[in-house]
């Protein structure tokens, strides 16, 4: 009987230890990130508006630069952050924030993904079309 109660106690006490290291480790870099926001790596449900000609342009150059990180929509994939989100609306993140990832990458600073590499093989002109898109999914998502 004795042995049992020893037991369950460890077991207790494995389990709080178990649950506060895997909260540490996401709580690390969450700068401004609201507790109902995803913490990383889960695709959100976003609402899809109808999209412009320009932005479904920038969408197949999203899909083919961007999405296996940043996820189908930007929605956020297990490699990269989604770009639906308030760290990247308009008044944070300009345009020319855009640019300047595509072009030379990004050091982690928001999340704990790692490093963006910088994109090869895309124009400034294709990169302003994957900003239409990302901001008109913003938009039709309040941001
Ligand atoms: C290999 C994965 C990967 C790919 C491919 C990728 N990104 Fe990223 N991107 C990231 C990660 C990771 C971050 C977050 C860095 C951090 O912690 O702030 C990021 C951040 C960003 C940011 C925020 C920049 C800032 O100043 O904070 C923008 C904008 C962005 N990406 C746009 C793009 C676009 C546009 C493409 C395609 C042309 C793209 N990314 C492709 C991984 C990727």
């Amino acid at each position: 009987m004795r042995n049992i109660v020893v037991l369950i106690i460890v077991v207790l006490i494995g389990a709080v230890w178990f649950f506060t290291q895997s909260n540490g480790m996401g709580s690390k870099h969450s700068h401004g990130m609201g507790a109902n926001q995803n913490a990383q790596g889960q695709a959100l449900t976003v609402n899809i508006p109808e999209f412009t000609a320009a932005a479904l342009t920038g969408e197949t150059y999203f899909n083919s630069k961007c999405a296996a990180c940043h996820g189908v929509n930007g929605t956020g994939s297990e490699t990269g952050p989604p770009l639906i989100h308030k760290f990247y609306e308009p008044s944070h993140h300009g345009d020319e924030s855009f640019q300047r990832a595509a072009k030379v990458g990004v050091q982690a600073h928001h999340w704990n993904f790692g490093n963006m590499p910088p994109v090869a093989g895309i124009t400034r002109a294709e990169v302003a079309k994957i900003v239409v898109y990302i901001r008109e999914i913003q938009k039709a998502n309040g941001l």
